[in-house]
C-alpha cells in the first residue's frame, strides 16, 4: 500500500536514494523522481507502466534551475516564465546535455515547468536538483488531484505520497513549444491547460509576428486520442434529447448511468472534474453522461473538454 506523508524531508531523502515519490502540485499529483539520475527514471516509467516514447516534465524551482536543462532560453521563454512561473505552464525548449535521453523520450527538447504548490518548490529547492515527473496515474488513466487519488492507482507499492491537499487548478499543464527564429515568434500549443492562448498571447504583446498554432500528437509523442480513461465509460452527448433517443441508446452496450457533475464556473469545474470523474466510476453504474452545453464556450471549457473528450469511449457529438 502506498504511503501518505507529510514530512518533505524524509522526500527529500528517499529522492537522494534514487527512489519516486509521489508530489503536490497545484496542476494534478506528480510521479517524481531526480531528473538526472537514470535509474529514478527508469522507475517513474515502470511504476506508470508508460511506454518509453511519451517524454517526461522536468520540474524546477527556480529560473536559473531551468536554465540548466536546456541548451538556450530564448527571451520570450523568459517573459513567459515571469508572467506564470510558479503556475500550470509547461515549456518546451531545446534540452541541455544534462538531461538524458529517457527523460526525453530521445526528443531534443525538454519540457520545463515551475509547480506553483509550496510544498513542491519547498521539496525541489531541499532537493537542490530538478525532478522529472509525469502525473501519478497509470498510463492512460485519470490523473490524480487528491492524495487518496494516488494511493489508488499505486495500491500495491510502497510508493511515499507527499500529502498537499486537493490541487487546485485540477487540470495538467498547459504545454507550449517556444520557436523564435528572426523576428519572427511561433507558440505551439501541445496541450491545453489553464494559462490560455488569450493568456500566451496578452504577455506576448510586444511581439510583432507572433504565430500561435495548435499541435497535433506527432509533435508531442504522449498526447494520445485516449487518455484520462476513468474505470467505467464515458459517453458524450449534445444534450438530454440525445441521451434519451432510442436510436443513440440502441448503440449503447450499458444500462445503468451516472451524470458527471461540472460545475457553471470554468475554474471550479477543472478543479473537481478527474475528483467527480472517480466518484463516478465508484458509483456502481455501468457508464458515466457527460453533455456539451454551447454556454461552456473560453478556452479553460476547451482544456476541460479536451480531457473529456479524450476520456469518453463513445462521443455522440461529433
Ligand atoms: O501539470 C502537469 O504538467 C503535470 C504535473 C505533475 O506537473 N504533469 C504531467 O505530466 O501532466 P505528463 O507526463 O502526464 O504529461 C506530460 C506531457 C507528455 O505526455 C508530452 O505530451 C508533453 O508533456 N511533453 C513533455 N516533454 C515534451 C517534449 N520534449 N516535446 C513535446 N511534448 C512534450
Ligand atoms: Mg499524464
Amino acid at each position: 500500500m502506498a504511503i501518505i506523508t507529510h514530512s518533505i524531508q524524509s522526500c527529500v531523502d528517499a529522492l537522494k536514494r534514487g527512489g519516486v515519490v509521489a508530489i503536490p502540485t497545484e496542476t494534478v499529483y506528480g510521479l517524481a523522481g531526480d531528473a538526472f539520475n537514470d535509474i529514478a527514471v527508469e522507475s517513474i516509467f515502470a511504476m506508470k507502466r508508460r511506454p518509453f516514447f511519451d517524454p517526461l516534465i522536468v520540474h524546477v524551482s527556480s529560473i536559473e534551475q531551468a536554465k540548466s536543462v536546456v541548451s538556450h532560453w530564448p527571451r520570450p521563454a523568459d517573459v513567459l516564465a515571469r508572467a506564470f512561473w510558479p503556475g500550470p505552464l509547461t515549456m518546451v525548449l531545446a534540452k541541455s546535455n544534462q538531461i538524458s535521453d529517457l527523460v526525453t523520450s530521445g526528443l531534443p527538447s525538454v519540457g520545463v515547468r515551475m509547480p506553483k504548490h509550496p510544498m513542491a518548490l519547498d521539496l525541489i529547492q531541499k532537493f537542490g536538483k530538478p525532478l522529472a515527473a509525469p502525473s501519478a496515474n497509470q498510463f492512460k488513466k485519470n490523473s490524480p488531484t487528491r492524495p487518496e487519488h494516488v494511493l489508488e492507482e499505486f495500491a500495491d507499492t510502497d510508493l511515499p505520497v507527499l500529502d498537499g491537499g486537493p490541487s487546485d487548478v485540477g487540470l495538467e499543464s498547459t504545454v507550449i513549444g517556444v520557436n523564435e527564429s528572426g523576428g519572427n515568434l511561433e507558440i505551439e500549443v501541445y496541450r491545453l491547460g489553464a494559462v490560455t492562448e488569450n493568456d500566451i498571447r496578452n504577455c506576448l504583446s510586444e511581439y510583432p509576428v507572433l504565430k500561435i498554432s495548435q499541435k497535433t500528437s506527432a509533435a508531442s509523442p504522449g498526447q494520445l486520442a485516449h487518455h484520462y480513461m476513468p474505470k467505467i465509460p464515458l459517453i458524450i452527448f449534445k444534450d438530454l434529447a440525445q441521451a434519451e433517443d432510442p436510436l443513440v441508446l440502441k448503440q449503447i452496450p450499458f444500462k445503468s448511468f451516472v451524470d458527471l457533475e461540472l460545475n457553471a464556473n470554468p475554474v471550479l469545474a477543472a478543479r473537481e472534474l478527474y475528483s467527480n470523474l472517480r466518484k463516478c466510476s465508484h458509483s456502481g453504474c455501468d457508464y458515466i453522461r457527460a453533455f456539451r452545453s454551447s454556454a461552456q464556450s473560453d478556452q479553460l471549457w476547451d482544456a476541460i473538454w479536451d480531457r473529456l473528450t479524450r476520456a469518453a469511449t463513445f462521443n455522440f457529438t461529433k
